[in-house]
Order: structure tokens, then sequence, then C-alpha cells
């Protein structure tokens, strides 16, 4: 497969090897890459993870400070301008601000991410401001104290809110609310979440619910899909009106006199799949071509045996190169479910 995607760039006799970007054979180019920095999280939302008994990877499994910023340094010469960094939870992670430093002084690497439940958002926020991060996307499911109990088996509706407000307040340009979507759950505070976008510039999206938890909560009839917020939304609004957002976002929309945005990720029904632009790589070092994926390629195994830059970037090029066209198809070629979603990086 290799072969074929060299022979396919008609101007490879004059790029360097390690300059070509990453495609794929159904023409989708890939500049947007996703690294899990741990596993561990603060709380356990339950359509993530059970309350005991999970079998985080050991310390020594997971990437190295030094190990991330080499594999930051490879791919940003493979044509990728945006990092996103996940978890788990990466605030946990005390070399954080050091990442976020390095991946955005690294030549053509134009935005640097997280995606963070908030928790210790307040606390750490001038870090974060100070090693330049462009965008935060805080998940959070309800504004309601008791539920937020119920649904991450933990107290700190407060904290994520202070956070949440210390993050509006900073010159961090991107601030957006993950909110996954669950009937009888909080579908009845989507004009609630919506109103957040009335005074503050930040994008509300609403996230239907996906099945990567050990305990399958999503088959318990939770499962609230795009067309139904949307529906919901209609009712409330009336005629939404369009505007543009990132790939994942679909039905983006924005209220008149409204300073921020709402959008839909239907990350279930997979309509976003003709866009996709990700690459993930795992808090221990596999690369995934699809957040579906069963299939792992092991990175920190190469990296550790002393694989070249370019051996690893023919490996990226490679595996990118074979995604399949969409989520529907990864998923039918893997085990039934994933344990978690720490073990992908969301
Ligand atoms: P932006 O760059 O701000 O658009 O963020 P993002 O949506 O790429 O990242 P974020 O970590 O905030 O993820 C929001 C939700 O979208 C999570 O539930 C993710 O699991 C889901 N998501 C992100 N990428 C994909 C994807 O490639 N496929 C699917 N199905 N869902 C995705
Ligand atoms: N379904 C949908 N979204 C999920 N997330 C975590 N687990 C699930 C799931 N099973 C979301 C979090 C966070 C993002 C990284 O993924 O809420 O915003
Ligand atoms: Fe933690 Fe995020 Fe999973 Fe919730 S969804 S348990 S906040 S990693």
């Amino acid at each position: 497969m290799a072969e074929n995607l060299t022979q396919s760039y008609p101007d490879n006799g004059t790029l360097k090897q390690s300059a070509l970007p990453i495609i794929d054979q159904f023409g989708r180019s890939f500049t947007y890459v996703r690294i899990a920095l741990n596993e561990q999280c603060n709380l356990r939302c339950i359509y993530c993870m059970p309350e005991e008994g999970i079998d985080f990877r050991t310390e020594d499994k997971l990437l190295t400070t030094e190990e991330i910023c080499r594999f930051i340094k490879i791919i940003s010469k493979m044509g990728v301008s945006k990092i996103r960094f996940t978890g788990g939870e990466p605030l946990l992670r005390k070399d954080l601000p050091k990442l976020i430093q390095f991946a955005k002084g690294t030549p053509g690497l134009e935005s640097v991410h997280l995606t963070t439940n908030g928790l210790l958002l307040s606390k750490q926020i001038q870090e974060l401001e100070r090693a330049g991060l462009s965008g935060i996307n805080i998940s959070l499911d309800t504004l309601d104290y008791e539920k937020f109990k119920k649904i991450t088996r933990r107290d700190g509706l407060d904290l994520v809110l202070d956070g949440l407000e210390k993050a509006m307040q900073s010159t961090i340009k991107s601030i957006k609310l993950n909110v996954v979507a669950m009937r009888d759950f909080n579908n009845d505070e989507i004009m609630d979440f919506v109103a957040l976008t009335k005074d503050n510039d930040i994008t509300v999206r609403f996230i239907e619910l996906m099945p990567f938890d050990s305990h399958q909560i999503w088959k318990t009839g939770k499962f609230y899909g795009a067309d139904h917020i949307v529906s919901d939304l209609e009712k409330q609004l009336g005629e939404l009106k369009n505007v543009a957002g990132s790939p994942t976002e679909h039905h983006v929309f924005k209220i008149d006199d409204y300073k921020g945005k709402v959008a839909v990720i239907p990350a279930y029904s997979r309509s976003l799949c003709g866009e996709c632009s990700r690459v993930r790589i795992t808090a221990d070092g596999k690369l995934l071509n699809c957040l579906y994926s069963q299939s792992e390629t092991n990175l920190r195994g190469m990296i550790r045996s002393g694989a070249s830059d370019e051996e690893i970037q023919d490996k990226i090029r490679k595996v990118m190169w074979n995604k399949l066209k969409d989520g529907w198809e990864a998923q039918h070629y893997g085990k039934e479910h994933r344990e978690s979603m720490t073990q992908i990086g969301g």
C-alpha cells in the first residue's frame, strides 16, 4: 500500500518523502492530530467508564514527554496544522503546559487545542494561556447539581463553571462546550445550554452518545440522535440560520444578536466521515485511523525500538491510506465495543 501511495503523487520526484502529506484512498487529507495524554480521569462519567475496576495502562506504557515531542515534530512535517490534547483528563498530566508550548513553537502547527472536563481549569488557566493554547473544549452535560453528580459520579459542577468563566475571560481564542445529549436526562436542558451563547462568544455543541463504555449505557434508551436535537431546536427557535463551523460540527447556527454559536455533532450517526481530517494517537502510543477502528498500530514500539523519523512517517501514511470509508465500516471490522472512551482519547 505504501508503494501505491507514493505512486499516486505526480510530483513525488520533486518532493522529499518526509514532506508528503497524509492522504487516503478516498481523497481525504489529514491535517488534525488528536493526542491522548493519559487514561486517568478525576470523574467517572457513566457513558465513559465504570466506577471501579478499570484496567488503566501503567505509567511505563504511556508516551513520555520526549516521545510526544518527537511525535509532534515528525507529524508537523507531514502537513498537520492542528493538534488537540485529550485524555482521560489531560489537565492531570504535569507536562501539559510544556507540551502545548512545544507544539505551539513547532513550525507548521497553527493551533493547539485541549479537550478537558474542566475540573482543574480555573487553577491552570494562566499557565495554559502563557503556553499559547489556541482553544479549549470543555465537557459539561448538565447545569444541574444533582444531575452532574449522577452523570459524573462526583461533585464538581461549581469547579467546571468557574473554569468555564475563567476560560472565557482569558486570551484563549476558542472556547466550546461539549454536551453529550441523553434522552430523559438532559434533553430538557437543550435551551438552557443555548442560552449560554447569548452573552458569551462560545460554541455549545450537542454530541450524540457513542457506544464506548463497558456497561454499554447507550443501549439503555438514552441515545438522543442529531435529528431529534435539531428538531427540538427548530421547534423552539424556528428556522435555523446556518453558519460555518469545524469539521465535526453539523447544523451549526447562531441566533440573531447572540454572541456565540450552537452546533450538533453526529458522532454516532457518522455523517461526518466524508470530511474526516483526523489522526488519533492513544495514550499508550497506538495510532488509530478512525475513532471506531479496533485496529491499532504500535508507534510507541517503533519509537522505543529506534525507528527513524522516515520509518515512522511511512508507517503513519500507510495506516492512514488504509483508512476505511467511514466509521460504520471501521466498526464492522472490529470487536463489539471498547471498554472506555479513555482507550481512544475521544
Ligand atoms: P473542534 O476541533 O473544536 O471541532 O473539536 P472536536 O470536535 O474535533 O474535538 P472534541 O475533543 O471536542 O470532540 C467532541 C466530540 O466529537 C467527542 O465526543 C468526540 O468523540 C467526537 N469526535 C471527534 N472526532 C470525531 C470523529 O472523527 N468521529 C466521530 N464519530 N466523532 C468524533
Ligand atoms: N459518547 C459521546 N461522547 C463521549 N465523550 C466521552 N465518551 C463519550 C461517549 N460514549 C465525549 C466527552 C468529551 C469528548 C472528548 O468525548 O464528553 O467531550
Ligand atoms: Fe473523564 Fe471525560 Fe470520560 Fe468523563 S468523559 S469520565 S470526564 S474522560
